[in-house]
């Protein structure tokens, strides 16, 4: 999500109950099914266009919906983000893979009220050893942060952990968008940014989901927004990664709701 400092600080973090965590649970299932679909299906040649039809279609055929679709006026179920695209990427008829691309998928489901999120980098073919290790730091970097989500750790822990193996890798964070908590809306306080302090901001406690999403890049980590008013490019052309997973907090440990 992008940014917002002044609402998160002001919302209070929500707590879920067992309940609510077996449906989170529901809806991230249903997120990576798609999303392990779509890795499938990640070939030259494919349209992505193609791919939001499969993601919306698989999503209703389980018995969610969509959750980014309306959101904020974004008009389709999928984000889809091709090489130097960070986030937030439209499909298009015309945008198609092609071989030595590295595409990312983002996609949230609701279902009976609660919202999933999950997102992952793939290899359309053969790709260049830096994009292969660009994907392999960020999605590292996502495991360490989570990691960190433990009882009496704070935020800032996890960005911490986040930023400390990007930046050990020679990549960058990005940090105009951070993570975010989840439940009933997509966006919940508080952020996660990939950048930080340990022992730096909110206290974390069992019952807080957070969606834990490093977005990565090669180069600097300046984006812009093109015309189309969502996607974002870093503004030096250089390759980006994502990798996101929704989290619950538990008494045991950290444990990844968006895992099958
Ligand atoms: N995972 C992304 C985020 O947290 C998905 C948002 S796409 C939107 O920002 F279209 F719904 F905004
Ligand atoms: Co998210």
């Amino acid at each position: 999500m992008r940014r917002v400092a002044t609402v998160s600080a002001s919302r209070r973090i929500k707590l879920k109950a067992p309940w609510e965590i077996e449906l989170l649970r529901r809806a991230n299932v249903i997120v990576m099914e798609v999303l392990l679909r779509l890795a499938e299906e990640s070939k030259p040649g494919v349209s992505t266009w193609d791919l939001e039809i499969l993601a919306d279609t698989l999503c209703r055929r389980r018995g969610g919906r969509p959750a980014f679709k309306g959101y904020r006026g974004y008009p389709y179920a999928l984000c889809v983000s091709i090489n130097q695209e960070v986030i937030h990427g439209m499909p298009r008829e015309d945008k198609v893979l092609r071989e030595g691309d590295i595409v990312s998928y983002d996609f949230g489901v609701e279902y009976e009220g609660y919202i999933g999120d999950a997102a992952l980098t793939v290899a359309v073919g053969r790709v260049s050893e830096l994009a292969e290790r660009l994907m392999k730091v960020t999605e590292e970097a996502l495991y360490r942060g989570i990691e960190k989500a433990r009882v009496g750790n704070r935020v800032g822990d996890i960005s911490a952990a986040i930023q400390r193996h990007v930046e050990g890798n020679g990549f960058a964070v990005i940090r105009d968008f951070v993570g975010h908590g989840v439940g009933q809306s997509l966006h919940e306080p508080p952020e996660v940014p990939n950048f930080g302090k340990p022992g730096k901001g909110p206290r974390l406690q069992a019952g807080m989901v957070l969606a834990i999403e490093p977005m990565v890049v090669t180069g600097d980590p300046g984006v812009k927004i093109l015309e189309d008013g969502w996607t974002a490019v870093t503004r030096d052309g250089g390759l980006a990664a994502h990798f996101e997973h929704s989290v619950v907090i538990t008494a045991r440990g950290p444990e990844i709701l968006s895992r099958i």
